[in-house]
């Protein structure tokens, strides 16, 4: 049935109310309508009226429907002119799920048992490829790449392919290698336990990728969990412990000779609709925090709890990365680790930030074409 067809129509000195010719209703006030009336736009979609200045009791004269919507207004006799199948689209009444990302699909262990990877010389060569990797990336919360050059700094490359690098004091990128005075956990062979990186800084880096230019040792592989996969069982299994997770600001904090980084926040953090969009969890920057007392040993029971949770197999998956692979991962979302590995053998990866929204954005301009 067609949804943007109107039955009929009436107004008052507030709204205009539109009844579908599919049963719905919407109301629509006048001073939204002409604040978002099309013909007060610039041909580059930005708007041109000043919303401050609109007249708060705007009302129209007429209302006319012939195909397209026209009012008139009554202070000045101005016009504004709208399509049914934008108020349709546009309909407010509707906006409690129509601006959430529909397509995000959580994951536990047993939905990837099958892991695709997404060949990097596919991808440089045609958007066409590009584009079910980015979309694995917004949806999963992370793709597998392989068929990457193994040169140092090849993950630009891929960065490149969709946005831009974020520059932290660690540079452009980093080195994940055995190192002799390492600043950081993970640049030594020991195991990494699932985790966000850089929570300590605001805002998180929204995206990482890991390239893998060598791994030839025995261990060394890698993990993955989908954070608001676990998240949400939480707040089925122990609504209690997601509760303290996600009110309880905690203290993450990176120092070195040239950075001090500290940050507030909860582990987990939902949207104003109550669902899980981000996840900060790293147990080597975790500070000495302030809460109260009586909350301070149930915030540690739910914390094992969620720690617990991602370090399960029902979440967590498991897989070994050869020189040439990459991983791109939602920092916001998915935990990531590493199995330790013994010296010996040689283990190589370079790493670095990137913003989702470019991400979002590139999938957006080849879902035009
Ligand atoms: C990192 C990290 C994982 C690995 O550098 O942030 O988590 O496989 N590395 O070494
Ligand atoms: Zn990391």
């Amino acid at each position: 049935m067609d949804t943007n067809t109107i039955a009929s129509h009436q107004f008052d000195d507030d709204t205009l109310t539109i009844n579908w010719t599919d049963g719905h209703t919407s109301q629509f006030h006048h001073i939204w309508l002409r604040d978002n009336a099309p013909d007060n736009r610039h041909a580059n979609g930005q708007k041109l009226v000043e919303t401050a200045n609109i007249p708060f009791d705007s009302k129209p004269s007429t209302v006319s429907i012939n195909g397209t919507v026209d009012l008139t207004w009554a202070d000045d006799g101005s016009t504004s002119r709208f399509d049914p199948a934008w108020l349709r689209h546009n309909a407010y009444e509707q906006s409690e799920v129509g601006k959430r990302r529909q397509t995000i699909q959580t994951w536990k262990a047993a939905d990837m048992q099958t892991l695709i990877f997404h060949d990097y010389a596919n991808m440089a060569a045609d958007d066409v490829a590009l584009r079910p990797m980015l979309q694995s990336v917004r949806d999963h919360g992370f793709a597998l790449i392989t068929n990457v050059p193994t040169e140092l700094k090849s993950l630009f490359k891929i960065i490149d392919l969709f946005g831009y690098v974020r520059e932290t004091n660690y540079g452009t990128l980093f080195d994940v290698q055995v190192e002799p005075n390492p600043t950081n956990l993970a640049f030594t062979s020991l195991t990494l336990t699932g985790h966000t990186d850089n929570p300590y800084r605001h805002p998180v880096p929204g995206l990482q990728l890991l390239h893998v230019l060598n791994n030839n040792v025995s261990g060394g592989d890698s993990t993955l969990a989908d954070g608001w996969a676990a998240a949400e069982a939480l707040r089925e299994r122990d609504p209690a412990a997601f509760e303290l997770l996600s009110t309880t600001p905690v203290t993450f904090k990176f120092k070195s000779d040239d950075a001090h980084l500290e940050h507030e926040a909860s582990i987990i953090e939902t949207n104003k609709w109550g669902e899980v969009r981000s996840i900060r969890i790293n147990n080597r920057s975790m500070q000495a925090f302030y809460t109260a007392p009586d909350k301070m040993k149930g915030f540690y029971k739910a914390y094992q709890t969620f720690a617990h949770m991602l370090e399960a197999n029902e979440f967590k998956i498991t897989f070994k990365l050869d020189g040439g692979q990459a991983m791109l991962f939602d920092n916001q979302r998915i935990l990531h680790g590493r199995i330790g590995y013994e010296s010996g053998g040689k283990r190589h990866l370079q790493g670095c930030y990137a913003d989702m929204d470019s991400l979002l954005s590139k999938l957006e301009v080849l879902s035009r074409k």
